[in-house]
């Protein structure tokens, strides 16, 4: 699974004028996985002399990292390709080169059609080969068009400089680290497995020397991330096959690093000792991405999750024995082929029953190559439009809820960023909610004690307490 986040694209780092440097302008669509391998592939071309800018027209590359999850994100790709042809024609006009390439989900998926249907592209490169990038754009540089989707056989991390100190402390006190990719799991609706291909987890020790290296650069706050991040399974010292779980207990051994979160999971993979983690960990925040994607059993089974709703309901409940001030996150999709007004209705009743402090929903995408697509009785499109809109008016209500009993307590708040106003800083909340407090900027990185005054529509006002 993979959480959508708004487009970003990746900041500068640098401004040099040097003649000498090359510039890339990276646009990062769909997960936080991708925001990662975009700073990654950032830090893989840095080597080069290549810098980052955010004013695409001074970039001699451009990487769209893309998200194949739906099809209107993939349509997003085709669209941006049209305008950067045209970008890349006028500035050849102005006798200076740009190269397009084409990362991600959509280059993995759909690489030869990327080629076929959009010239100007340069490079087309899919996750498992972000390592190889420099000598990718050597081969463009040498007149080919280059296509690089083959699953690798050697390990991509290893190759992937890590970020160093002056560029993770530019990022900010929050970061994100990739320990597992892929999915095993074959959820009918779903295009991960054969994007991103089977599961693969990275070892303990280069999970913690990746993590122990940001906590130098001044991060407090890491998330673990994986398409499937409770499935993780990796190499420890010890020899043996470890489980999240036990990679947590090993983070907190890091002196400096305050905060952990993982996301995004599967309810098959909550296993005890992660559950316990949960209890035993004051560092692990009390907030949980843990998608069901429909409360009606009919539509689980049709969408090859493997558990029932009672399944989900008991887990949850045991999690919260563990820790009872957890906040509960999820993705739903309306309109799975078969749903019936019924079957939604079981879905209203599940988020009812289990109360969200926030989550994602979408309209079934049909995404060819999946199970799901081939399935007769698909919903027609008014029909899932109305499912949504009711779907997440009952979810933006249990968020604003939970916002409204935040009022008056009084948290822990990483300060993470200067606000909008004058003398405000943003900061996170354990469960995630950014939230606003009057706080000098040389206190970013701290964890201040803070009472919630007020609720926005999409964050918290606090005071510092002393
Ligand atoms: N259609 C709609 N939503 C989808 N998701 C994954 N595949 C599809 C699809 N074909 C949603 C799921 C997943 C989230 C990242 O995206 O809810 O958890
Ligand atoms: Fe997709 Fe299901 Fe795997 Fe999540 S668990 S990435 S929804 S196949």
């Amino acid at each position: 699974m993979t959480q959508e986040i708004a487009v970003l694209s990746t900041k500068p780092e640098m401004a040099l004028e040097s003649p000498a440097v090359r510039k890339v302008f990276v646009k990062t669509y769909g997960c936080q996985m991708n925001v990662y391998d975009s700073d990654r592939m950032t830090d893989a071309l840095a080597k080069d002399g290549y810098v980052s800018t955010d004013v695409m027209e001074d970039a001699d590359l451009v990487l769209l990292n893309t998200c194949h999850i739906r099809e209107k994100a993939a349509e997003k790709v085709y669209s941006a390709l049209g305008r950067l042809r045209d970008l890349k024609k006028k500035k050849a006009g102005e006798g200076r080169e740009m190269m397009i390439g084409v990362a991600g989900c959509v280059a993995q998926a759909e690489g030869d059609e990327i080629l076929r249907r959009a010239p100007a592209v340069d490079l087309v490169i899919g996750p498992q080969t972000y390592h190889r990038l420099p000598e990718a754009l050597k081969r463009v540089r040498r007149g080919e068009r280059v296509l690089e989707t083959d699953y690798a056989i050697e390990d991509k991390f290893e190759h992937l400089p890590a970020p160093d100190k002056a560029k993770t402390r530019a990022r900010g006190v929050t970061a994100f680290l990739t320990v597992q990719e892929g999915c095993d799991k074959f959820c009918t609706f779903c295009v991960v497995p054969y994007t991103r291909g089977s599961e693969v987890s990275r070892p303990v020790a280069q999970i913690v020397a990746e993590a122990q290296k940001l906590v130098d650069g001044g991060v407090r706050e890491i998330t673990l991330l994986g398409q499937n991040v409770n499935a993780w399974h990796g190499a420890g010292p010890d020899g043996e096959k470890w489980g999240l779980g036990q990679l947590l207990h090993r983070l907190t051994e890091i002196e400096g690093l305050a905060r952990l979160r993982y996301t995004t999971s599967h309810p098959r993979d909550m296993d005890d000792s992660l559950i316990d983690a949960h209890r035993d960990l004051p560092q692990l925040m009390p907030y949980l991405h843990l998608p069901i994607q429909s409360g009606s059993n009919r539509i689980l089974k049709a969408m090859n999750r493997r558990h029932t709703t009672a399944e989900y309901i008991a887990l949850i409940a045991r999690i919260k024995t563990a820790r009872p001030d957890l906040a509960l996150s999820g993705d739903f999709i309306v309109g799975f082929p078969g749903e019936t007004d019924e079957d939604f209705e079981d879905t209203l009743r599940l988020v009812e029953t289990v109360g969200y402090a926030q989550a994602f929903s979408f309209k079934y995408s049909t995404r060819p190559g999946t199970p799901g697509a081939d399935l007769e009785d698909q919903v027609p499109e008014d029909v899932k439009a109305k499912r949504l809109e009711r779907l997440q008016a009952l979810l933006l209500s249990q968020q604003n809820a939970f916002a409204q009993q935040c009022i008056g307590k009084t948290i822990d708040l990483l300060l993470e960023k200067p606000g909008r106003m004058p003398g405000q800083l943003i900061g996170r909340s354990p469960w995630l909610q950014s939230v606003n407090v009057d706080a000098k900027s040389s206190q970013i990185g701290d964890i201040v004690s803070v009472r919630i005054t007020g609720a926005g529509p999409n964050s918290l006002f606090a005071e510092v307490v002393s």
